[in-house]
C-alpha cells in the first residue's frame, strides 16, 4: 500500500477515538491570537477539529481540509461556521486562489509526506498565503522517513516524515519565511514518540523585501 492510502485508511479508522486521546488545542494554536486579529485562516490536515474550534472564538473566517473523510465529518460537526473539505494537501493550491489566506497552519499534518514532497508543498501553501501571511508549522524532529505503530491502536500504522531542526528552519528560510516564534516540546508518555517543534513563520511583505535593498 503506498503512504498516502495508509495514511488516510488509518486516520478513517483513528478518527473515532482521535479526540478522547490524542487530541486537543496545540499548544502554538494557543498563542496564536497575539500574532494575528482578524482574517481567513486555512487548517491543513485539520483533524478532528479542536485547533479550529479553540479559533472560531476569535471571529476569524475559517476553513480546513483533510485527507480522511472521518477526520473531515468529525471536524464539520464540531465547528459550524468553518468551512471544510475532504482534499490532500498536494491540490491545495488548485482550490484556492493565490494571496488568498492571512493565515495557514499545518499541525502535524505534513509529517505524513515523504520528505521529497514537503518543501514542493511549502512552496503551494506560499502561493495561497497573502504577504505578511503567517504559517504556523508543527513538525516531529530527527532523520528520515518512518512507518510506526500509532500510540493507542497498536494494529494501526502510519508514514511519518522526521526533520532536524536546522533542516526545517533552512527550508523555511530558503523559500521566503521569517521565523517569529518557536516552541520545542517532548512527547507525553500517551503520544508517538518523538521531540515536536511548532513555529510560527512569515510570508515576505513588501516592507520585509525593501529592507533587503
Ligand atoms: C496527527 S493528525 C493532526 C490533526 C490536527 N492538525 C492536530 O494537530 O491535532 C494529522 C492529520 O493530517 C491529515 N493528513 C495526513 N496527510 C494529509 C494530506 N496529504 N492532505 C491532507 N491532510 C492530511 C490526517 O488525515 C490527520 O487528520
Amino acid at each position: 500500500m503506498g503512504t498516502k492510502k495508509l495514511v488516510e485508511k488509518t486516520y478513517n479508522k483513528l478518527a473515532p477515538v482521535y479526540d478522547n486521546f490524542l487530541g486537543g488545542v496545540n499548544e502554538i494554536i494557543k498563542i496564536l491570537p497575539k500574532y494575528l486579529k482578524h482574517g481567513k485562516i486555512l487548517d491543513i490536515g485539520c483533524g478532528t477539529g479542536e485547533d479550529l474550534k479553540f479559533l472560531s472564538k476569535f471571529g476569524f473566517e475559517l476553513y480546513g481540509i483533510d485527507l480522511s473523510e472521518k477526520m473531515v465529518e468529525i471536524a464539520k460537526k464540531k465547528v459550524r461556521n468553518a468551512k471544510i473539505f475532504r482534499l490532500d494537501v498536494r491540490e491545495v493550491d488548485k482550490l484556492f486562489p493565490n494571496d488568498y489566506f492571512d493565515c495557514v497552519l499545518a499541525m502535524y499534518s505534513i509529517v505524513h509526506l515523504p520528505k521529497k514532497e514537503v518543501k514542493e508543498v511549502l512552496r503551494k501553501i506560499k502561493k495561497i498565503l497573502k504577504k505578511d501571511g503567517l504559517l504556523v508549522l508543527g513538525m516531529l524532529l530527527g532523520e528520515g522517513e518512518k512507518t510506526v505503530q500509532v500510540p493507542f491502536r497498536k494494529e494501526l500504522k502510519y508514514f511519518v516524515s522526521l526533520f532536524k531542526e536546522n533542516e526545517i528552519i533552512s527550508i523555511l528560510s530558503n523559500l521566503g519565511f521569517i521565523i517569529l516564534k518557536k516552541i520545542h516540546l517532548k512527547p507525553e508518555t500517551y503520544e508517538i514518540k518523538f521531540d515536536r517543534i511548532e513555529i510560527i513563520s512569515k510570508k515576505k511583505g513588501k516592507y520585509d523585501e525593501s529592507l533587503r535593498n
